[in-house]
């Protein structure tokens, strides 16, 4: 069989303790057309890849697994929307310029080029999608964020990031864990971590 034919659409994301997904989740409100994603599909995306084939994926996970940044607090914060007018999805924040995460997020593009995998260089913003709309007006959003946008949800322990695979079907995207890559331990931050630690 042709490797393209065993490709998987992956993406690079970081998983949130189960304590910032509840408070994350409990976020949601009945607003018709929007699809709110349950506590445990809640994550921040890295990096999406699309269809990756066999071969290119085990290259892939190596070089993930050579990546050594420090587990950090991230601090989630903030309730918005993208897509302006005809807002498409609502998201919650995190604090602005985090070391960690930008540190981990350019070491997760560097290891992508080098496998080597294109994937579109927008500006990252980190976010965590709550909501996917539909034919929502902003006018009617506006009311219910008013009364959210600054909400604090405490600080999120990020230990580790995490491969996964999505599968589009009738009731959206299912998303499966392929592998977790482990952050090293803060006070070891610029050591060389020692084999099987
Ligand atoms: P988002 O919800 O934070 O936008 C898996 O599909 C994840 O990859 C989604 O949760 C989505 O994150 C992100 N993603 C980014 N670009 C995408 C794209 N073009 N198609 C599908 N997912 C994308």
């Amino acid at each position: 069989m042709l490797a393209w034919t065993m490709a998987r659409r992956l993406f690079i994301a970081l998983e949130l303790p189960e304590d910032s997904r509840e408070a994350l989740a409990a976020v949601a409100t009945p607003l018709p057309g929007a699809r709110w994603l349950a506590a445990e599909q809640l994550h921040l995306t890295l990096a999406f890849l699309g269809n990756v084939d066999v071969e290119t994926e085990q290259r892939l996970r190596h070089c993930l697994a050579l990546i050594r940044v420090p587990s950090f607090g991230l601090r989630l914060h903030g309730v918005g929307v993208f897509g302006g007018r005809r807002p498409t999805v609502i998201w919650a924040g995190v604090e602005p310029d985090h070391e960690g995460l930008l540190t981990l997020h350019r070491q997760v593009h560097r290891t992508l080029e080098a496998v080597p995998i294109t994937v579109d260089a927008a500006r990252f913003r980190p976010h965590i999608t709550l909501a996917r709309l539909k034919e929502v007006p902003h006018h009617m959003l506006r009311p219910w964020l008013r009364t959210i946008q600054t909400r604090d949800f405490g600080v999120a322990g990020c230990r580790h990031f995490s491969l996964f695979a999505s599968t589009l079907g009738p009731a959206g995207a299912v998303h499966d864990l392929v592998e977790r890559y482990t952050l090293t331990d803060t006070l070891a931050a610029g050591q060389t971590p020692r084999s099987g630690s």
